[in-house]
């Protein structure tokens, strides 16, 4: 294994390792010390090294300046064992972040009792182990020599009663401030004062390429307002405050200022300042469910409902269930009412601190109403699709979204028009669904005369393997043929995305909040009239397939609605959800969307889901933009290591962007985040311009090729390795990293991976058949594997009045086609009667959805006439569960004669 002396730490710039690339460098700072103190290495690396970290160790509070020079210093004077000690000090102090309590390790020498307040920060010390900590960047335009004493006024603000503790971080110019937004995942608010330069004062090449990623800055325009709206687009968590000499009531009346918190004249409100920026903070650190919950467990509360649970009382006192009290905690069970009153909140009817914590998230998410769900996004998904949908209504719904979008139909009574995503045969997988499709399947319902008919588009972004829609492409292009198309965006795996700037355009609240920008932009009007122009009268299909199309601003509708797992990404208790709406035209549907929620929420709601939901809220607006981050890095963590590693890349591979997403759509020319040429910049290109991306956090580990299928190396890593997964395919298995991972995780994964690696080594060396084995497995997994079956067509009995042109069908009346016993068959996959058929007929129609685990999405949908390649598909699937198949009945078909009676009435019907 290399160690840090000899390789180069990842760099600052490479691709999203932004924050998480620092503590390598200062590892590898430390070893270039030791290496020189030890007579192995030179001060010259060691120079290098910290004159590279310069420009960037200004972003953060700590070490700060006074130590960093104080390392230089040492450093100068040759000594190399104290330049190695306070490099070690330093970054202990770094990775265990004891510089928030320490004041010790602001000094530069270990026992020194001297405090010095222009150079030690914050009279830290242990009473603020359990403040919160935070830091704030102050952009000025006053000299670097000016900045440490401008720090110490911001010290000398603080005052015992403050809830949270902070740090000021001081940087003199536009791209500073930018590089620091984006490196220092401790910020929490910004106070940018009039009048600075563009230019950093450092000529660092890395900085330039973090700000090329910039969005459209232009080189000129360098006023307070302008870097608060650059900044606001990084991250909209921040709380941004603007201090000025000049007409502030000028800068305060423009409606850009509305990114900016408040507006402050010159210095002399510095105290203000600094309790606006606390009171910031609290709104976020609030949580109103969660802190009226914890006030509510302290009550002496004598309960006389239902939910014996609650208080207690017949847990700890039993002999035998005392137990579970004590695995929990009384706490679970303080918490726990099925009261609505009493300080507590109606899930169903929210009119307190549920209603504000939903406001909040609100906020936190860029939606204009959410709701919490207590059962997982599998209900937000049927509420959704039940609330803005009814019978006969047209979705256009990719068919491999989750099983809820298709329960959902049936509920509704809507004709589901089914799109296929591209198909991933070699892995046994789909990708998603490209937009030509969509809008080839929008254009012929119009050449049917049903356009009006059309309400949702219904996709999953992101899919579970990580492909990523051009969310706001998606929406525009489609609302060009439609304006007033619902959005349904189901991102179940995809709700910690918000808080990264590279994924949260991708996102549907980001996109739909940029869409609804360009709609107020008096220059998008003038766009689509020109593109009108160039188009003609009657374009053809092909053209309008061709062209990136524009809609006509005044026409669209925005009325775009995302679900959300948090508990699949964020700090929320398993099942708990946000559903996101952001709708010109909610109020026609809130009453729809309020029955939705009564018909599936529970009327018994856990109290401690709702609490989570509130909590995670919080984290995310607080930290959320580190741990995303981490997520990410830990993601390329091991992306990298799998690749570069001897040993495990002989047998496995994760699949790289390229492998993912075809060329075709992938404009920008993006490969993969491990391309030496990637970075911030052509990272922004890919996700701006590519029609589908890849998440770097879900990474598809292929393993077919060291001859385990995927169910197999899944049971593998959980049984002997304890680690768990989810997703398999014929040939694969999904990592996935999120906020909780950690490189302890990273360390143990790759260990195993070498372990199991060397124990293919071992048995291939064996000699004998082994090796032919080895190599047959592997040829059947990777080479040996069925067609996707695309999903036919609803047999006539279940196709109402869909057109010619287009497969609409009613999901509703075959499910419940299958109530009825004498009209149902059961088949044998075996049985040949099923190869018959196929060949002669009479149709095969199935009664159910068969879904098999994996790939979990629905192979057949009640009604659906079954082909060819969904039984091979079948046949071959080597997982076991497969929900709506039982092997030993068969298939469960509607019978023909069934099918005749429905025919006759459905052709009278429509006739
Ligand atoms: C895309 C998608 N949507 C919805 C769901 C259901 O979410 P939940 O498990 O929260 O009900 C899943 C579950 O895996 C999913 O993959």
């Amino acid at each position: 294994m290399s160690t840090a002396a000899n390789r180069h730490p990842v760099r600052i710039d490479r691709l999203f390792a932004g924050a998480g690339a620092r503590p390598d460098q200062w590892r590898n700072l430390v070893e270039l010390a030791q290496a020189w103190s030890s007579g192995s290495g030179n001060r010259d690396k060691f120079d290098v090294a910290l004159a590279e970290m310069a420009a960037t160790e200004e972003f953060h509070a700590y070490p700060g300046l006074a130590l960093i020079t104080a390392l230089r210093d040492r450093a100068a004077a040759n000594d190399a064992s104290a330049t190695a000690a306070l490099s070690r000090r330093i970054t202990r102090a770094l990775l265990t972040r004891s510089f928030r309590q320490n004041p010790g390790d602001w000094e530069a020498d270990e026992d020194s009792e001297a405090v010095t307040t222009d150079v030690l920060p914050p009279a830290l010390g242990r009473a603020d182990a359990r403040r919160p900590y935070f830091e704030v960047l102050i952009v000025t335009g006053a000299p670097a020599t000016r900045w440490r004493a401008l720090a110490s006024e911001w010290r000398r603000l603080r005052r015992p009663l403050d809830a949270f503790v902070y740090e000021p971080v001081v940087v003199g110019s536009f791209e500073d401030a930018f590089c620091a937004t984006l490196l220092n995942p401790d910020l929490a608010a910004v106070v940018i004062h009039e009048g600075f330069p563009f230019r950093s004062r450092h000529d660092a090449p890395v900085l330039r390429t973090l700000v090329e990623g910039a969005d459209q800055h232009e080189p000129g325009e360098v006023s307070a307002l302008r870097l608060a709206q650059v900044l606001k687009r990084v991250r909209p968590e921040l709380d941004l405050y603007l201090v000025s000499n000049g007409a502030i009531e000028e800068i305060a009346g423009d409606p850009k200022a509305n990114v900016v918190r408040r507006v402050f004249y010159a210095v002399e409100e510095l105290l203000e300042l600094h309790l606006s920026i606390l009171e910031g903070v609290q709104a976020r650190y609030d949580t109103p469910f969660f802190d009226n919950l914890k006030k509510y467990a302290q009550r002496p509360i004598g309960t006389f409902h239902a939910l014996p649970i609650a208080r207690g009382k017949s847990i700890f006192k039993s002999d035998w269930i005392r137990d579970m009290g004590e695995f929990y905690g009384p706490t679970l069970f303080l918490a726990e009412s099925s009261a609505t009153t009493g300080g507590l909140d109606s899930l169903l009817e929210p009119t307190g601190n549920i209603k504000k914590a939903q406001e909040m998230a609100a906020r936190a998410f860029g939606a204009e109403h959410v709701f919490f769900v207590t059962n997982g996004t599998s209900t937000s998904n049927k509420m959704a699709v039940q609330a803005l949908l009814g019978p006969g209504d047209i979705a256009i719904v990719d068919r491999n979204c989750h099983k809820s979008h298709h329960y959902g139909m049936v509920l509704a009574g809507a004709q589901p028009l089914y799109v296929e995503a591209f198909p991933m045969t070699e892995y046994s997988m789909y990708g998603a669904v490209p937009l030509r499709t969509i809008k080839q399947a929008l254009l012929n319902l119009k050449a049917e005369g049903r356009l009006h008919r059309a309400k949702m588009v219904d996709l999953t972004n992101c899919t579970f393997d990580g492909h990523i829609y051009n969310t706001r492409r998606v929406m525009e292009e489609c609302l060009a043929i439609k304006p007033d198309l619902i959005f349904l965006w189901d991102e179940a795996w995809f709700g910690f995305a918000r808080f990264s700037p590279f994924l949260r355009p991708r996102t549907a609240m980001g996109a739909a909040n940029d869409i609804e920008a360009w709609l107020r932009d008096p220059k998008s009007v003038a766009a689509y009239e020109k593109q009108q122009a160039d188009l003609g009268a009657a374009p053809s299909d092909d053209v309008l397939l061709n062209t990136r199309l524009i809609p006509d601003p005044r026409k669209v509708k925005l009325r775009v609605y995302q679900t959300n797992s948090t508990h699949k990404s964020m700090s929320a208790l398993r099942q708990g959800l946000m559903l996101f709406v952001k709708d010109v035209d909610f109020h026609s549907v809130e009453a729809q969307f309020h029955e939705a929620v009564f018909t599936h929420a529970s009327t018994s709601p856990n109290q401690q889901l709702i609490a989570s939901l509130d909590v995670a809220r919080r984290q995310m607006e607080l930290e959320g933009y580190g741990l995303v981050h981490n997520a990410i890095e830990v993601a390329l963590a091991i992306r990298q290591a799998v690749a570069e590693h001897p040993l495990i890349s002989k047998y496995f591979h994760i699949l790289g962007t390229d492998k993912m997403v075809p060329a075709k759509y992938r404009e920008s020319g993006f490969t993969d985040y491990l391309d030496p040429s990637s970075n911030w910049a052509t990272a922004r290109r890919s996700l701006q311009e590519d029609e589908f991306c890849l998440d770097p956090t879900r990474m598809t580990l292929v393993c077919g090729t060291a001859a385990f299928d995927g169910t197999q190396f899944k049971g593998i890593l959980a049984n002997r390795y304890n680690i768990q997964l989810n997703k398999t395919s014929r040939n694969s298995v999904l990592l996935q990293s999120n906020i909780n991972n950690t490189r302890s995780d990273i360390a143990h994964l790759i260990r195993v991976l070498v372990e199991i690696s060397s124990e293919i080594d071992r048995r291939l060396a064996q000699g004998g058949n082994v090796r032919q084995e080895f190599d047959a497995r592997v040829k059947s997994l990777m080479t040996d594997v069925p067609d996707l079956p695309n999903f036919s067509h609803f047999h006539d009995a279940f196709r109402k009045d869909a057109g010619n042109r287009t497969n609409e069908g009613d999901i509703r009346g075959g499910f419940y086609a299958a109530y009825d016993a004498a009209g149902c068959e059961y088949i044998r996959l075996a049985d040949a009667e099923i190869d018959r058929r196929l060949k002669d007929g009479p149709d095969l129609v199935s009664a159910n959805f068969v879904i098999p685990y994996p790939p979990g999405f629905p192979i057949m949908v009640p009604g659906q006439v079954i082909t060819q390649e969904t039984i091979d598909f079948m046949r071959k699937l080597d997982v076991k569960e497969i929900h709506g198949y039982d092997a030993t009945e068969g298939l469960k078909l509607v019978r023909t004669d069934a099918l005749a009676k429905r025919t006759e009435v459905a052709t009278k019907r429509v006739a």
